[in-house]
């Protein structure tokens, strides 16, 4: 099983030059796969003999997925149980028992650009879009990998850390329970969700409000979150975006989609690395790159943060919170059954779209039994996970008897749009602990200004260029949480 998972990310992650991404794909993978079932297998050897195999798995109703290979190997045969009850999806997405790792791409949906440098956000007292984002080399660090520590922005930002009690926790090996077996037994004492699902008080960890979703979508923008945002346009539906820097600078229109729709904006870090397993300047480094990139493009700078892969502990927390981005998780029953919609495990090839669906029932499940709401981790980066949410993962919710609430993750915790921006608040309490970090800093530095940026490591036009297109999509891949 892993190594066939394995396989089929060696597949994917062709032109990858973001060193690591195999060993954390491995990992998420491997230490995951005890829920899987044994029909995963198949499947997963079919995507790595072809990308094309899985065409023969087209929308023929109740016939099961038959996989051809294309590298000569014995061809295998997927045996999915399909449950008579599945829902038929919007027009433009597969059916259920279609999507899968190896499915051949659709069309991506155009980006209107409607909106151009001073025009107004909706909430009060938003500033005017910023004039357009344009990428120049040197002045952003290179994407998909930890910025480095020694540039004058990061040594600035480091000052919002000063007089702030950072428990002084030494970094994990790569935020696995299982590398750091003495951390992982002392895990209640961390604070170290990972392991444990431990939280702090100051964690947003569901919405108070029973029966209502706090929808949200990580890891973009992508060339797909504009599929998604017509979709909740349609619906009339606003959901939290946990986006990455190096995407942002990347895709920086498909964010003001995000944002002049009405959308919540937060910081998902720049490369997407465990951050437990990062020191403190690199933290900051990885938080601080985020802020910027989205006040460059936006105007305003969130002040919530999600820890990929929920990877937080007490160290990350107080960094987190010195820099003004309050933590953003997802929720868990008493029982630890954590609220994952497991998207990225059918855009990684480890499970099926219908095991998936199945599971988000369960999730819906036990979020009508709950004295909360929740929220639930959901992916905007993949086709995969965009057509899981678009065709089924939303609609399941909102026709479910009795129907469940969506609202952004702001939304529901009854925060007003003005406070989830640092440029927009109204909290005197976060406005006295933002000027007190800030008067430790040099605010030349600080302004949304670029320009100065010294850092060593920028991207070049090539490596800009490889992450632009196959490079994008085998990055991501390091990015499946
Ligand atoms: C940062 O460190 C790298 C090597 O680690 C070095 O090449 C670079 O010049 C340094 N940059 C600054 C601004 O000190
Ligand atoms: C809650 O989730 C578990 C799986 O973790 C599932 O077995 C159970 O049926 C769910 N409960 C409800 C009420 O759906
Ligand atoms: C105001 O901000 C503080 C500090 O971030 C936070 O603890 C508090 O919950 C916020 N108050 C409101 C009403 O949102
Ligand atoms: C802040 O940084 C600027 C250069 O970016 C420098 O000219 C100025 O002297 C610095 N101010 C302080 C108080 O360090």
């Amino acid at each position: 099983m892993k190594l066939e998972a394995l396989v089929v990310l060696s597949a994917l992650l062709v032109g990858a030059n973001a060193h690591g991404n195999h060993h954390k794909i491995a990992r998420n993978l491997g230490a995951r796969d005890g829920s899987s079932s044994s029909t995963l297998s198949s499947t997963a050897t079919s995507s790595a003999g072809s990308s094309a195999a899985s065409s023969g798995a087209s929308s023929s109703g109740s016939a099961p997925p038959t996989s051809a290979s294309g590298s000569g190997a014995a061809p295998t045969v997927t045996t999915i149980p399909i449950p008579s009850n599945l829902p038929s999806p919007p027009p433009g997405i597969p059916p259920l028992q279609s999507i899968s790792s190896g499915m051949p791409t659709g069309t991506t949906a155009m980006v209107p650009a409607t909106f151009t440098a001073g025009a107004t956000p909706s909430f009060a007292g938003a500033p005017p879009l910023p004039t357009p984002f344009i990428f120049v080399q040197g002045q952003w660090p290179t994407m998909d990998v930890p910025p480095p520590t020694n540039s004058t922005q990061v040594q600035e930002w480091m000052k919002e850390l000063e007089g702030v009690d950072i428990p002084d926790l030494q970094p994990t090996q790569d935020g696995d329970c299982s590398l750091d077996p003495a951390f992982a037994a002392d895990a209640k004492n961390r604070g170290w969700w990972t392991c444990g699902g431990w939280t702090a008080p100051t964690d947003i960890v569901a919405c108070p409000d029973k029966m209502t979703w706090g929808v949200s979508f990580d890891d973009g923008p992508s060339q797909y979150t504009q599929t998604l945002l017509n979709y909740l346009d349609e619906k009339d539906l606003q959901a939290t975006f946990f986006v990455v820097g190096s995407r942002v600078i990347e895709r920086p229109a498909v964010l003001i989609e995000e944002y002049m729709k009405g959308h919540e904006i937060s910081v998902h870090t720049w490369s997407h690395h465990p951050l437990t397993s990062l020191t403190n300047e690199q933290i900051v480094a990885e938080l601080g790159w985020t802020r910027e990139a989205i006040k460059r493009v936006l105007g305003v700078t969130p002040t919530t943060m999600r820890p990929p892969y929920g990877d937080i502990d007490n160290r990350v927390r107080a960094i987190s919170l010195a820099m003004g981005l309050t933590p953003i998780i997802w929720t868990a029953t008493p029982s630890g059954q954590k609220f994952d919609t497991n998207d990225w495990r059918v855009a990684g090839g480890q499970m099926n779209a219908i095991q998936q669906f199945e599971s988000f029932e369960q999730i819906l499940g036990n979020a009508t039994i709950i004295n909360t709401g929740f929220i639930v981790l959901e992916h905007d980066l993949f086709e995969i996970t965009v057509d899981l949410a678009v065709g089924f993962t939303l609609n399941a919710a909102m026709t479910h008897n009795p129907p469940f609430t969506l609202k952004p993750i702001g939304q529901c915790m009854n925060i007003p749009t003005t406070d989830m921006y640092m440029e927009t608040t109204t909290n005197q309490t976060y406005k006295a602990q933002r000027a007190a970090a800030l008067a430790h800093e040099n605010q030349t530095a600080a302004s949304s200004n670029p320009s100065g940026a010294s850092t060593a490591n920028s991207a070049s036009p090539a490596t800009f260029s490889l992450f632009t297109a196959a490079g994008a999509l085998a990055a991501g891949f390091a990015m499946l949480f």
